[in-house]
C-alpha cells in the first residue's frame, strides 16, 4: 500500500486525482488509541482511501498556553497513523490553511453550543466548524469518522454537515478507555500520577451514577458533585442534558448525557456517560402498500425488537364493530364497549403474529376487502384513535420495539429515536397489494386496487385527528426498485449511526 505525505493542498489536490473516495479522518495529532481506532474503522470500511488530517488548529483554543502546550508528536504520529492503515497523511501549515481571503468563519449552531464546553470556552465551536468546513471543503471526502468522546462537538458538526447540505457521511465511534477507565486523550500526557487518579475518580463517579440512573431513572447533581467536593476536584461543569438537542429540560427525553469537565492542574478534561430510560424505539409511518409490514417485520427480527403492527389494530377493532353490530355513531355505547375491549398479538407456531380481539383470532378475516374499504372512515373516529393509541404506547411503554403504522412519529411516540416515512410510486403500490392479495387466494382488479388504494391515502392524509403526515425529524425513503431487505438494513444502519454507540450495550 502507497504512503503518502501531502504537506500543501497542491500535494493533496494531485494525491486526489487518482482517488475516487476519501475517508477522512481529522485529528489534531498527539496520536492515541481512539485516533488509531477511527482510522481503522476506516481502513475497514470499504474501498474509499483514507485521508488523516494533522493539523493544530489556533482557532479553537481560547486559551493562548493551552495552544501552545498542546503536544505535538509528529514523528510518532506518522508512523501510528500509516500503520492503522492510512493511505495519506495531510499535514498543512497554519498559513495554507487559514491564510487565504475567502475564508469562511463558520458559526456554530448557538443552541447546540450554549451548554457544556460551549459555556466556557467561547468561540470554541465556532474555529472547530471553521476548520473542519475548510477541509471538507479541500478534500471533499465521502465520509468522515469522528469520535463520541467529544459529543458535543459531533452533535455541532452534524448539524453544520445537515444544515449547510454537504455531501458527506459523518462515521463515528464509541469513546475508547484505557484500563483505567479513563478515555484516551492527547491531553492525558500531561498529567501527573495523582491528577491521572483524580480523573479516574471523575470517570468512576460518572459510571457510578449511570448505574444508580437505571435503578431509579433520576441524576441528583448535587450529590455527584458532593462526592466531587471531598476530593478536592475543580469541576468546570457537570450537566446533564438531552443527548441530542442538548437542552436542559428532559424530563420527556429518552437518552440524556451526563457529562462534565474538570481541571486537573492546568489540564481540561471532559466525559461522559449515556443514560436510557427506556429502550430505543423505531416509528415507522407510510400510505398502504409502502412496505411497512414487511421493513417492519424485518427490522424487529434483526434487532429482537417487539413489533407492533398498528394497522392492524383498527382493522380489528373495525371488523368487532361491524361483526357485533355496535352502534358505534353512538358516542356512549362505543365508550362502553370499547371499556371491554381487550387486542392482543400473539406469535403463532409459524412465527408470524397472531392478532386477537377479545380472544377471537382475526388475523385473516381484517386483511378482506371489506375491511380494507371501511377502516379509514372507522379510524377518522376520535373516540377509536384515542382507546388504540393509549394502547399502542403501553405496548411500547418499555422501548425495544419498531411500531408501523400513519401516525407513530407524529402522535403515538413522538418522542421515538428515529423516525421514517417510507413510501412508493402508486404504481409500485398497487402492484405489491395484489400479489400479496394473490397470494391469500383474492383476485382484484388492479385499477380497482389502485383506485381503493388512492382513495384510502386521500382520507388518511386528510382527516381531522392524526392525518398521515410526515414528522417533522422523520427521514423518507422510498422504497421503488428496493427489495425489503435493503430497506431495513439501510434503516437499521441509520438507527445504529444516530445513537451513541456506547448505549448499544444497554439494550
Ligand atoms: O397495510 P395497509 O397499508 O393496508 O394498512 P394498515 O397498516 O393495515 O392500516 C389500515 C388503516 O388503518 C389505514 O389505512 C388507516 O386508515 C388506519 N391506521 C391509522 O389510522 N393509524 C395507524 N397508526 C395505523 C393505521
Amino acid at each position: 500500500m502507497q504512503q503518502t505525505i501531502l504537506k500543501t493542498i497542491n500535494d493533496l489536490n494531485k494525491w486526489k486525482k487518482n482517488i475516487e473516495n476519501i475517508n477522512f479522518v481529522p485529528t489534531m495529532g498527539n496520536l492515541h488509541k481512539g485516533h488509531l481506532e477511527l482510522i481503522q474503522q476506516s481502513y475497514k470500511d470499504g474501498s474509499n482511501e483514507t485521508l488523516v488530517s494533522i493539523f493544530i488548529n489556533p482557532l479553537q483554543f481560547n486559551d493562548k498556553k493551552d495552544f501552545k502546550n498542546y503536544p505535538k508528536t509528529i514523528g510518532k504520529d506518522i508512523k501510528l497513523a500509516f500503520s492503522s492503515g492510512a493511505n495519506a497523511i495531510f499535514l498543512p501549515s497554519e498559513n495554507e490553511i487559514l491564510n487565504i481571503k475567502s475564508l469562511i468563519y463558520q458559526k456554530a449552531c448557538k443552541k447546540l453550543s450554549s451548554n457544556l464546553c460551549g459555556k466556557s470556552r467561547e468561540g470554541h465551536f465556532d474555529g472547530v466548524c471553521t476548520i473542519v468546513l475548510r477541509m471538507l471543503k479541500i478534500i471533499n471526502p465521502k465520509k468522515i469518522f469522528l469520535g463520541e468522546k467529544d459529543w458535543q462537538q459531533l452533535i455541532i458538526l452534524k448539524n453544520m454537515i445537515k444544515e449547510l447540505n454537504l455531501k458527506v457521511e459523518v462515521k463515528s465511534i464509541t469513546t475508547q478507555r484505557d484500563a483505567d477507565g479513563v478515555p484516551y486523550s492527547s491531553r492525558n500526557n500531561l498529567l501527573t500520577t495523582s491528577e491521572r487518579k483524580d480523573l479516574q475518580f471523575f470517570s468512576e463517579e460518572l459510571k457510578k451514577a449511570k448505574k444508580s440512573f437505571t435503578v431509579n431513572k433520576a441524576i441528583n447533581l448535587k450529590e455527584i458533585n458532593k462526592s466531587f467536593e471531598t476530593k478536592n476536584l475543580k469541576i468546570e461543569y457537570l450537566q446533564h442534558l438531552s443527548a441530542f438537542s442538548l437542552n436542559e429540560s428532559i424530563d420527556k427525553e429518552n437518552i440524556t448525557i451526563l457529562a462534565g469537565a474538570m481541571l486537573c492542574g492546568s489540564t481540561r478534561l471532559i466525559d461522559h456517560v449515556f443514560l436510557m430510560k427506556r429502550k430505543p424505539i423505531i416509528a415507522i409511518d407510510g400510505p398502504a402498500g409502502s412496505g411497512k409490514s414487511t421493513v417492519t417485520k424485518l427490522i424487529a427480527k434483526k434487532l429482537d425488537f417487539i413489533y407492533l403492527d398498528t394497522g392492524a389494530m383498527y382493522r380489528a377493532l373495525s371488523w368487532f364493530l361491524i361483526d357485533q353490530k355496535i352502534n358505534y355513531k353512538n358516542v356512549n355505547i362505543l365508550q362502553e364497549c370499547l371499556k371491554e375491549l381487550n387486542i392482543v398479538f400473539k406469535t403463532n407456531l409459524n412465527s408470524d403474529q397472531d392478532i386477537f380481539i377479545n380472544n377471537i383470532c382475526v388475523t385473516d378475516k381484517i386483511r378482506s376487502q371489506k375491511i380494507s374499504s371501511i377502516v379509514s372512515s372507522f379510524a377518522s373516529i376520535s373516540k377509536v384513535r384515542e382507546f388504540l393509541v393509549k394502547e399502542q404506547r403501553k405496548i411500547g411503554d418499555k422501548g425495544g420495539l419498531v411500531a408501523e403504522g400513519r401516525d407513530i412519529g407524529t402522535t403515538v411516540f413522538p418522542k421515538a429515536e428515529i423516525k421514517i416515512y417510507l413510501t412508493a410510486s402508486i404504481y409500485e403500490r398497487a402492484k405489491r397489494r395484489k400479489i400479496e392479495l394473490e397470494q391469500q387466494g383474492q383476485e382484484i382488479n388492479f385499477n380497482k386496487l389502485k383506485d381503493q388504494i388512492k382513495q384510502r391515502d386521500l382520507d388518511d392524509s386528510t382527516r381531522n385527528i392524526s392525518p398521515l403526515v410526515k414528522a417533522e425529524d422523520a427521514i423518507e425513503i422510498i422504497t421503488d426498485n428496493h427489495t425489503a431487505d435493503q430497506i431495513a438494513d439501510k434503516i437499521i444502519q441509520i438507527f445504529y449511526e444516530k445513537l451513541p454507540k456506547e448505549i448499544k450495550n444497554d439494550f
